[in-house]
């Protein structure tokens, strides 16, 4: 069988490890994951009886352009209607963004290390993509790098704050100076999959200036803060204009009446959002006054994950972890080699991590 060359080179997305795989393969009971930044708190009670109420309609499409989400949302963001694009994740914006805009010849370009999934897509669809380091030690996303590293052939950029998988952010005013220094040619793609986190009065949302950028968009999920991983659901924010170009791109039914469903109710659980956002703070500095305790280091977030120092390679101790039934995440770009991610838990699941985590490093000698 022939495929071409982008796809018989293409690295597939490595996704967190399932739990019920972990507890297979390794022989190990009541695994916890901490490794998908997923919401720990469960789904909205809300969403979760709006979706019971509707499970024997589903003889019928859903609504193609998400009709009453989008009326909903656009409401509850204070934008226009026709500024909002739906998708099965805000992976799949990714998706059409690259899909729509990205000639052949012409490049994405992104922060590095980065959301994994924008050189998977592009290298899918056979376009050029280039990663602008992120500054050694500080993690910083300087403004003046990636606008340095803008080329002719630039025609996508993605910006992710808070950036996973390091948890720091793009303060607002060098989002304003890249913004301002970008051809207008090239799309700006701000996403802000975990926005709903930041508590840093300068990591703030810029969906207010695309109103004002036509080239602006900004991509966000209800994956995260809202619970609704399982439901895929995910949107953006643009000029109608490009949001336009996105819905003639998109299959018809690109969201499911489930996720639908799920999304406008969870719009109006603000209960549901509070114990997230709470619990997630809880859980922040849960983790961070012990690893403080311990002498270990780590890269302030303004997520729900947060990446720790582990004293050497990180894959011994992800490894570690798994043996003792927690599933977190190291990510192989050099680097970050010598950290672990961590989504922040439950309580419970917070402590049981931080037990594992001093007990591996004792084990490997880091301690
Ligand atoms: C930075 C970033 N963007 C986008 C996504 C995709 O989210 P989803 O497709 O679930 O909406 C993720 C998920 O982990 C992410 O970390």
């Amino acid at each position: 069988m022939r495929v071409s060359k982008n796809i018989e080179e293409l690295i597939p997305y490595q996704p967190g490890k399932p739990i019920k795989e972990v507890e297979r393969e390794l022989g190990v009971k009541e695994c916890i994951k901490l490794a998908s930044n997923e919401n720990p708190f469960g789904t909205s009670p809300k969403a979760l009886q709006a979706v019971t109420a509707l499970l024997s309609n589903a003889n019928r499409y859903p609504e193609g352009g998400c009709f009453y989400l989008k009326q909903k949302l656009a409401k509850y963001l204070g934008v226009a209607e026709n500024s909002l694009v739906f998708g099965n994740g805000s992976n799949e914006i990714i998706e059409l963004l690259i899909r729509t805009f990205v000639q052949p010849g012409e490049e994405v370009l992104y922060f590095d290390p980065s959301f994994a999934v924008y050189p998977i897509i592009a290298k899918a669809a056979d376009r050029d993509f280039r990663g602008v380091p992120l500054r050694k030690d500080t993690f910083e996303m300087n403004p003046d790098d990636l606008l340095a590293a803008i080329q002719p052939q630039t025609k996508v950029i993605f910006l992710t704050t808070p950036n996973n998988p390091v948890g720091n952010y793009i303060p607002r005013a060098d989002l304003e100076k890249i913004i301002l220094g970008t051809p207008q040619h090239i799309i700006i793609a701000v996403d802000e999959a975990y926005i709903e986190y930041a508590t840093e009065p300068e990591c703030q949302s810029v969906i207010d200036l695309v109103a004002t950028h036509e080239n602006v968009i900004v991509l966000r999920t209800f994956s995260k803060a809202y619970g609704l991983s399982g439901y895929r659901i995910g949107y953006s924010v643009s000029s109608p204009q490009v949001a336009d170009y996105l819905n003639r791109v998109r299959q018809p039914f690109n969201v499911n009446l489930l996720a639908q469903t799920a999304a406008e109710a969870a719009l109006d659980d603000d209960e549901f959002l509070a114990v997230t956002l709470n619990g997630n703070s809880a859980g922040m500095n849960c983790i961070t006054n012990h690893l403080r305790e311990l002498g270990i280091s780590w890269v302030p977030s303004q997520a729900n994950f947060i990446l720790i120092d582990a004293r050497g390679n990180g894959a011994d101790v992800f490894q570690g972890l798994l043996r003792e039934g927690v599933i977190v995440r190291h990510i192989p770009h050099p680097m970050i080699r010598d950290y672990i991610r961590v989504t922040i838990g439950t309580a419970a699941e917070n402590k049981t991590f931080l037990t594992k985590f001093e007990q591996v490093l004792r084990t490997l000698g880091r301690l």
